[in-house]
């Protein structure tokens, strides 16, 4: 069985972070979002990744994942030139796919849940598609099937009155007669090529869905406060590391706190689930529960807890306490105490300051 990973999205609801990045790069827990995607499929027994990209993000994702090797898998990039929908992205990928059976996964959700039973179940039997869904309160925002058994009757893309509570969650098995799908289908609403068309397409035209509702946990990451919810709930999972960096004896580490090589903490509390990077400065500052901080980053004389830093970030010197935020690479944050006492801001492009 291959996989495909969907990362050609622009993620404009994570902007400013998605100027200088892809979304599926951010990291959670110090581990950009994709590599979860990724470990989900490696779990799943899958070797064979294509990563369908944006001719702008391309060459982001072949910085970081290069090859796969690293990761034990092979990978390779394909690239979707326009934003037409997810049935066009996995149209993209049809000669990879060639004759093979695929999990097909969303490159910004999310999934905790061991499938290999499901695909092994999906290599055996007979049916042409396999839709995840989980239970949601409400089911609106997302694809939504109605199920008869465990086969899927029918599908139906963000409902204003939803048939049921079972949310398409994003990950899917097909084999190649999704693709004979895809090119009976016509642009949505929203003027894409919708994923859920193509199911619908299979079923009306005697092909077997199966569906699986997943108990685990399910996020798409697609807005920041997604990013600190996907951020906590890896973190509650981490297991006590500390510490490859050094503490002195002024300062106080509690539960579960990670540190990697070369971090010095001086003075400090640091109250876990936290990790924090390599080559960090932690001076006379408090990091509070499920905060994620990258590599390279000073923080001095301040406070700060469930929110994530990224590289080179550097916080020094303030007053209140900084809760539920992300800061981007290189972000400076830090109060000079000089007179005028008037706050100077510069922030790019859909920054956003909340005091
Ligand atoms: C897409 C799919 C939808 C699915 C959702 C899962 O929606 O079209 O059926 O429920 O992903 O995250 P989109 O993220 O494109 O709005």
């Amino acid at each position: 069985m291959k996989g495909l990973v969907l990362c050609a999205g622009k993620g404009t609801r994570l902007r400013p972070l998605t100027y200088t990045t892809a979304k599926h790069l951010i990291p959670v827990a110090n581990r950009p979002v994709v590599y979860y995607t990724l470990d989900f499929m490696k779990n799943a027994g899958i070797r064979e990744i294509a990563i369908v990209v944006s001719p702008e993000n391309k060459m982001l994702f072949e910085e970081v994942l290069k090859d796969g090797k690293d990761l034990e898998l092979n990978i390779e990039y394909i690239v979707q030139d326009q934003p037409k929908g997810i049935a066009h992205a996995v149209y993209q990928a049809r000669n990879f796919i060639d004759e093979d059976p695929f999990l097909m996964v969303l490159g910004d959700n999310l999934v905790f849940e061991d499938i290999k039973s499901v695909v092994e179940e999906f290599n055996t039997l007979k049916s042409d598609a396999v839709v995840l869904l989980a239970r949601v309160s409400d089911p609106r925002a997302y694809g939504v099937a109605v199920l008869e058994g465990n086969k899927v009757k029918y599908v139906v893309e963000k409902p204003q009155n939803p048939p049921s509570n079972l949310a398409i969650v994003g990950v899917y098995m097909f084999r190649p007669a999704v693709f004979r799908a895809i090119e009976n289908i016509k642009p949505s609403w929203r003027g894409e090529l919708e994923i859920t068309d193509a199911i619908g397409y299979l079923i009306q035209n005697g092909h077997s869905v199966k569906a699986h509702i997943i108990k685990g946990w399910w996020k798409d990451t697609g807005k920041p406060e997604d990013l600190l919810e996907a951020n906590r709930k890896i973190l509650d999972n981490i297991k006590e590391e500390c510490c490859k960096g050094k503490v002195d004896e002024n300062s106080v580490i509690q539960g579960r706190v990670s540190i990697k090589q070369k971090t010095i903490v001086v003075g400090s509390v640091i109250r876990g689930p936290v990790v924090i990077g390599e080559n960090c400065k932690i001076i006379n500052s408090y990091v509070g529960p499920y905060t994620a901080i990258g590599d390279n980053v000073t923080l001095e004389s301040c406070e700060i807890e469930n929110s994530i830093l990224m590289d080179q970030s550097v916080v020094t010197n303030l007053s209140g306490r900084i809760d539920s935020s992300i800061l981007g690479k290189g972000v400076r944050v830090f109060q000079n105490g000089k007179i005028p006492k008037a706050m100077r801001l510069i922030v790019g492009d859909l920054g956003q300051i909340q005091f």
